[in-house]
């Protein structure tokens, strides 16, 4: 239940003061990973963005983002029995690949999928741990979209509320199991 994968949210993040930087509190997962059934609700509870109100899963492909996205959308990908394929950063895929790149606060990053990954027509789910300024998510719906796949959703354990992710995303639905801040 979604009210399952709060509690454990809210039980197994860890707050890390002052990591990777003074000021900055950290959100550490760790916690959460290692517990079962921790683990267990968060998935169910992302899973639940990539199912129509019957339950029916509605997405043939789930891609998730380097490095927490791997943990979190390979497991959703089997819950909806769909698969899973990777959105990296720049140099990591041996093949053809989209790139995308964004800006940061200071200077700028690439993300990359294979060319082949995702069909044309194809319906997925972006999976991720956090929704911070969303440029990381806006460039992976960049990236399913060269393929000309459709974007049903981006789920995230959490969403910093501060941070102007909404803005960035549009109108691509949201799914966040908990909002930090
Ligand atoms: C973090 C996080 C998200 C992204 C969110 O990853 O896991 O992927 O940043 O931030 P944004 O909404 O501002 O783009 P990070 O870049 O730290 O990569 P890593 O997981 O490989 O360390």
């Amino acid at each position: 239940s979604l009210a399952g994968a709060r509690e454990a949210l809210a039980r197994l993040v860890r707050d890390v003061p002052d990591y990777p930087e003074p000021g900055v509190v950290f959100k550490d997962i760790t916690p959460l990973l290692a517990d079962h059934t921790g683990l267990a609700a968060v998935v169910a509870g992302l899973a639940h963005a990539g199912r129509d109100e019957a339950g029916r899963p509605v997405v043939d492909v789930v891609v998730g983002m380097e490095a927490r996205g791997f943990i979190l959308g390979a497991p959703v990908a089997l819950a909806l029995g769909a698969g899973f394929v990777p959105v990296r950063k720049a140099g990591k895929l041996p093949r053809e690949t989209h790139a995308v790149s964004y800006d940061l606060e200071y200077g700028s990053a690439t993300l990359e999928m294979h060319t082949d990954a995702v069909g044309a027509g194809s319906r997925v789910l972006l999976v991720d741990d956090v929704l911070a300024t969303g440029g990381t998510a806006r460039a992976t719906v960049d990236l399913v979209e060269r393929c000309g796949a459709e974007v049903v959703g981006v789920a995230v354990l959490m969403d910093l509320a501060f941070l102007p992710w909404r803005e960035a995303l549009g109108d691509v639905a949201v799914t966040t199991l908990m909002s930090v801040g």
